[in-house]
């Protein structure tokens, strides 16, 4: 990792633990700012993917704003430095004391995504005597055609105000004093290797930007939400530049603000999850290595049949093998990779599972009363211990036994 042996950071954290390039990240930040700032368009950090206060550190050094869900996010975001005016916020189910701590903090942008939200909203706003910009989260109904868990924009989902009722969001806003139509959201999903759902979604905006100017509303601005693939070994991803020709293409002339919101393509690289193997057990017809890593601590091949990639941290050798890989956990679904051919792993081997800096950490819990595991940030020849463990013993203090 950059200039320090993962081994060597193995013997000082024990396994398992994340580990992330601060290089790699810093480097994805720079690929997508010169592919969206060429296009003016602004960038907003998906802090779900990756919420450690040195990742989000790395964000506001850059310069970026951040797209929150939650309170918890909002409070990240503002203590690693990031604008509150750079900040929108997400999400289906804010609650009104999440609301009115962003009122507070003065974000940038509430993305509404449904009419009960609107006027719990516009209630703060009478009730606090402010004003809020908000744009209007509308599915787009675009397939992205990527892991059914992770779309978010196709018909019947959960997400954004469905077009139906477009006009009942237009007319509690221009009822309101306090809220401020910006424009219009959408995020159609999440790991999409193609441009081309992109462009389904952008002439779907330009269509309702042109239909509620007729009427009168005034709309400046346009937030594509995140979504950007990255390749986990299948050689598919998306390249920034290709999403942001595609939305200079289908909305370069309509005078609107872009905003885009990637995650995973920001960080996902950028990590390893480091563990060892705790046993190798020889069964007919195919050996499984036990891993000191679990669901509990990267939940995407569980949650999403998400494969990640694994390597040996020593030069492999021999005739490689069929195996599954699986945690230790006590859920079938702990499995990180099933009928994998590799190199022959011995017990007390290290391994590294690959592409593990987004939705890693984030959704790691105590499950089996395990310990929700360390992360580790290296820069250069050096690295620092981001986030210690949180141990079981941790977790049990916060009981109340009768
Ligand atoms: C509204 C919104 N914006 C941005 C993102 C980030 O997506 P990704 O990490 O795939 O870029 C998500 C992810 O679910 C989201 O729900």
């Amino acid at each position: 990792m950059e200039a320090v042996p993962v081994d060597r950071m193995a013997e000082k954290v024990s396994t398992p633990f994340y580990c992330y390039s601060a290089a790699a990240i810093r480097g994805r930040i720079g690929l997508c700012q010169s592919a969206f700032e060429a296009i003016g368009a602004t960038i907003h950090y998906a802090v779900k993917a990756n919420s450690n206060l040195a990742v989000l550190g790395l964000m506001a050094e850059a310069g970026l704003g951040a797209d929150i869900v939650s309170e918890g996010e909002l409070v990240r975001a503002l203590q690693a430095g990031i604008e509150p005016r750079t900040i929108i916020f997400s999400g289906v189910g804010k609650r009104r004391a999440e609301l009115l701590a962003a009122l507070d903090a003065g974000i940038f942008q509430f993305n509404l995504e449904s009419l009960p939200e609107l006027e719990q909203l516009a209630d703060l706003c009478r009730t606090r005597g402010c004003t809020a910009n908000v744009s209007i989260r509308v599915n787009p109904e675009v397939d992205a055609a990527t892991h059914r868990h992770i779309t978010t924009g196709v018909k019947g989902s959960k997400f954004g105000i469905p077009i139906e009722q477009m006009a009942s969001a237009l007319n509690l806003i221009a009822a309101s004093d306090g809220l401020q139509l910006h424009g219009l959201a959408v995020h159609i999903g999440s790991q999409i290797v193609e441009p081309e759902p992109y462009r389904r979604a952008c002439r779907r905006l330009r269509r309702w930007v042109f239909d509620m100017r007729a009427q009168g509303h005034a709309i400046n601005h346009l937030d594509l939400g995140g979504g950007f693939g990255i390749d986990y070994g299948d050689g598919r991803c998306l390249d920034y530049r290709a999403v942001a020709a595609v939305m200079e293409q289908e909305l370069g002339d309509l005078a609107v603000q872009i905003a885009v919101e990637p995650g995973r393509s920001l960080v996902a690289e950028a990590g390893l999850l480091v563990s060892e193997v705790v046993y190798r057990k020889e069964v007919e017809p195919v050996p499984f290595l036990i891993l000191d890593a679990g669901m509990n601590d990267l939940l995407r091949p569980a949650l999403y049949q998400a494969t990640h990639q694994l390597v040996t941290l020593k030069e492999p050798d021999g005739v490689p093998e069929i195996c599954h890989v699986v945690g230790p956990v006590c859920e079938s679904s702990d499995t990180f990779l099933r009928q994998v051919s590799l190199p022959q792993i011995a017990a007390g081997e290290r391994v590294a599972l690959l592409h593990a800096g987004a939705y890693g950490a984030v959704m790691a819990s105590g499950y089996n009363s395990r310990d929700i595991i360390p992360e580790v940030m290296v820069s250069g020849d050096h690295y620092t211990l981001v986030r210690r463990a949180v141990s079981y013993r941790d977790l049990m203090a916060y009981e109340l036994p009768e």
